[in-house]
């Protein structure tokens, strides 16, 4: 069963030029989708698209049931999809830790004694349960980051979306970031829906789609999107390093086998060569 259905969805910003055009896309309950796609091409709309913050010119959007078409369920979309943006400085509102995770669901109207509870489990989930009483100014940005998305967990969505939300980080903040996405998405079946220009936050997903100019260029999992790597090339795109490296060597003559896609599946072609020298 979907959560999300987009139907021939067409939005643009002016009234002139399409961003996103007569697009189709089912999201399904539970999985982990990354949207790829070079600059300009889409993916950003998309995601405002999910969460109602934009509505389409034409075509629609379904959340959990609720019709982007209809004025009334906009507050139930909203509620079911959160969002988490590049900038972590720009989603944190107030002075101590607790107070910023409790703004989404005050705003909600949710009572004061599941505020707490819920503060608890959204801090526990992301791994910054010590925190509570800090001040967000003195975290660093991947733990920053990880209090914008106990932010957006504490309103209880059914899928959140990270659009670029590690590209401002450390490779220390960025894994921070994705291993808390994982385990949410693993233990507690949220739905993942991240947008990343990092090949190699691509291959822990379930499914990849690869905009161009608004429409759906790819679709397939890592394994497929990454085989095709002329074609995502002439969508300006890459494939992950690990990929291009074992590719470079392959060309030089080095006998590794299997499909490479991380640094640990070329760490251990390496070492499997070096036990049959
Ligand atoms: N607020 C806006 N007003 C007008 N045009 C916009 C606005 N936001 C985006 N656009 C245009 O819409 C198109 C799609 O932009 P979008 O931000 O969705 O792309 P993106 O794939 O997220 O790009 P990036 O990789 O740079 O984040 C681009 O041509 C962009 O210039
Ligand atoms: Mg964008």
């Amino acid at each position: 069963m979907p959560i999300i259905t987009a139907e021939n969805v067409n939005f643009s910003y002016d009234k002139k030029r399409n961003v996103i055009k007569n697009l189709s896309l089912c999201v399904n309950r539970g999985e982990y989708l990354a949207v790829i796609g070079h600059n300009g091409s889409g993916k950003s709309t998309l995601a405002r698209l999910f969460n109602a913050l934009i509505l389409p010119d034409s075509g629609k959007i379904t959340v959990d049931g609720f019709s982007s078409d209809d004025k009334k369920s906009l507050f139930e979309i909203r509620k079911r999809v959160g969002v988490v943006f590049q900038n972590p400085d720009n989603q944190l509102v107030a002075s101590i830790v607790e107070d910023d995770v409790a703004f989404g669901p005050e705003n909600l109207g949710v009572n004061r004694a599941e505020i707490g509870e819920r503060i608890d489990y959204a801090l526990k989930a992301v791994g910054m349960e010590n925190f509570r009483k800090s001040s967000p100014e003195r975290l660093s940005g991947g733990q920053k980051q990880r209090i914008a998305i106990a932010g957006v967990l504490a309103l209880k969505p059914e899928v959140i979306i990270l659009d670029e939300s590690t590209a401002m980080l450390d490779p220390k903040g960025r894994k921070e970031v994705l291993s808390v996405v994982k385990k949410l998405n693993e233990e507690e079946k949220t739905t993942v829906i991240t947008v990343t220009h990092y090949m190699d936050e691509v291959v822990f997903a379930d499914r990849v789609i690869v905009l161009n100019e608004g429409k759906i260029a790819m679709e397939g999992t890592p394994e497929e999107i990454f085989a095709s790597s002329d074609e995502l090339e002439k969508l300006g795109l890459e494939t992950p390093l690990a990929s291009r490296i074992a590719k470079k060597l392959k060309e030089k003559g080095v006998d590794i086998k299997g499909e490479i896609f991380t640094e640990k599946d070329l760490a251990e072609a390496l070492c499997a060569l070096k036990r049959k020298i």
